[in-house]
């Protein structure tokens, strides 16, 4: 029994509204994680969301929408590091909050790091979960009085927001919140920026997925049936202190290392030579550092949130 497991168990005797368990991985949905997420796994990749953990905090002023007064339960879906579900779990200490990721490699590195250097020990009241997002969702119906789901258009493929939303709706409880949170396109006026971009996406559309489907999310909410829908979006720009936003170095810093760990896959696909792709990313760098003033990439943030 891993871990997670262990833990989830003890959680659940304490809450039993939040009833469920994970299983491990199979090799064959381990072979499918590794086929399907396009910014892979490393202590690269740790450091890069919990840059854009940062960043989606302050341009939304916060990290959720949803008008929460005391919360029991909280789904973080596709978890990440686990950052926002032990900033919330902290946040409200009389809630049991769960988050899943299928990289639970990612989660226990993400979680030891916190341990060691004891800036962002595991709250007692969170709990983590090895799981698939594009699966049924392993939790009974109306489970969780908030679940969210934040920068997950980078491997729900198109066809499947539908189902993913609809099993968020189906856990959350009747008159409680689901939350996206998502990234529209980076934009930039820079010709090495705006090619890296659309391979970019080109690869990510080989593989069924859009990765920049933060305008839709309300819509996403309205037609899976959710109620009072609120949509916030915020726009991120880099550049001089005129032009910036508060996180727009963040984001800057972030989607570079995206495009760096996107290297093997965008050769994999033969989108384009890694020489290439390295020369197109070493362009951008000194290209910002070249015009810091200047906007050299904005990209859209949604919030959506809607009642169930
Ligand atoms: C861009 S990260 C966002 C993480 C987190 N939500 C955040 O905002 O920091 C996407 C996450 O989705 C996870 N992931 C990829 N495919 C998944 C799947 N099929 N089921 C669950 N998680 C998945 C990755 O391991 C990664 O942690």
């Amino acid at each position: 029994m891993s871990w997670f497991t262990r833990r989830w168990r003890r959680a659940v005797a304490e809450r039993p509204q939040a009833q469920s368990a994970t299983r491990p991985l199979s090799l064959e949905e381990e072979e499918a994680r590794d086929r399907g997420y396009i910014f892979g796994e490393s202590e690269g990749e740790i450091s890069r969301l919990d840059l854009q953990h940062y960043m989606f905090r302050w341009e939304f002023g916060g990290d959720f929408m949803a008008p929460l007064s005391s919360p029991l339960t909280i789904l973080d879906v596709a978890c990440g590091t686990g950052r926002w579900a032990r900033d919330v779990a902290r946040q409200f200490p009389q809630a049991a909050v769960v988050g899943f990721d299928i990289n639970q490699q990612q989660l226990e590195t993400s979680l030891a790091e916190g341990a060691r250097s004891g800036a962002d020990s595991l709250p007692e009241n969170c709990t983590f979960l090895a799981g698939d997002a594009l699966e049924p969702f392993n939790f009974p119906d109306g489970a969780f009085d908030l679940v969210m789901a934040r920068a997950t258009s980078a491997f729900i493929p198109v066809a499947q927001w539908p189902s993913v939303i609809a099993q968020m709706a189906r856990v959350c409880r009747p008159g409680g919140w689901v939350e996206l949170r998502d990234f529209a396109l980076v934009r930039s006026p820079h010709s090495a920026l705006n090619e890296l971009t659309v391979k970019f996406a080109n690869l990510a559309a080989a593989r069924g997925i859009y990765p920049g489907a933060g305008p839709y999310l309300g819509d996403f909410l309205r037609t899976a049936g959710l109620g009072n829908i609120q949509v916030r979006k915020v726009a991120v720009r880099s550049g001089g202190p005129q032009r910036a936003t508060r996180g727009g170095r963040l984001m800057l810093a972030d989607y570079l290392a995206l495009l760096d760990r996107v290297t093997p896959f965008i050769a994999q696909a033969g989108i384009e030579q890694p020489d290439r792709w390295r020369q197109l990313l070493a362009q951008a760098r000194s290209e910002t550092a070249l015009h810091p003033d200047t906007c050299y990439a904005e990209v859209e943030l949604t919030a959506a949130v809607g009642q169930r």
